[in-house]
């Protein structure tokens, strides 16, 4: 069965034409409405990489049916930001060296900006835990958790 339905994806209306009922979030955001930001590593629930924000929740985007996403606000990596003009998070993971690889960078990104709306403060331990749900074996998290924690130190700066 084919459907057409309208998501809110970055604070426009996109309408999803011939999907099928059971097609993730993921999929329609990257092939039918051409959003690559989000990443599928490995599509299972376990690593992050396809984070992104339902309602200011973030959730893995590959374990959400697109169609159970009609009437939410839907936010990802590509709207976080304008284009050239990034967000005090993604600059700070660049002053910070914390940037990985294109697959698990865009979920870290999500997950701290996630954190960062919930808790303006978050302890190292707190920052560790909130990341755990992204992974990457290819870092120790050091620099990602100080990108973290000069955003936070920032933002109060300017409050
Ligand atoms: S691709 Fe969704 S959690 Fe890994
Ligand atoms: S998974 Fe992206 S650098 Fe390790």
């Amino acid at each position: 069965m084919n459907e057409i339905y309208t998501l809110h994806v970055n604070g426009e209306p996109r309408d999803v034409r011939d999907a099928s009922a059971g097609e993730s979030l993921l999929y329609v955001l990257r092939e039918r409405l051409g959003l690559m930001g989000s990443k599928g590593a490995c599509e299972q629930g376990e690593c992050g990489s396809c984070s992104v924000m339902i309602d200011d929740q973030l959730v893995c985007g590959c374990l959400v049916l697109a169609a159970g996403a009609v009437g939410q606000r839907i936010v990802t990596i590509e709207g976080i930001a304008p284009v050239g003009a990034p967000s005090d998070v993604q600059q700070a993971f660049v002053d910070a060296g914390a940037v990985q690889c294109g697959f698990c960078t865009p979920g870290l990104i999500m997950a701290t900006h996630s954190l960062l709306e919930r808790s303006p403060s978050p302890s190292e331990m707190e920052i560790r835990e909130e990341l755990s749900g992204n992974v990457c074996r290819c870092t120790g998290y050091g620099r990602i958790i100080d990108a973290v924690q000069r955003v936070a130190v920032a933002r109060r700066g300017v409050s």
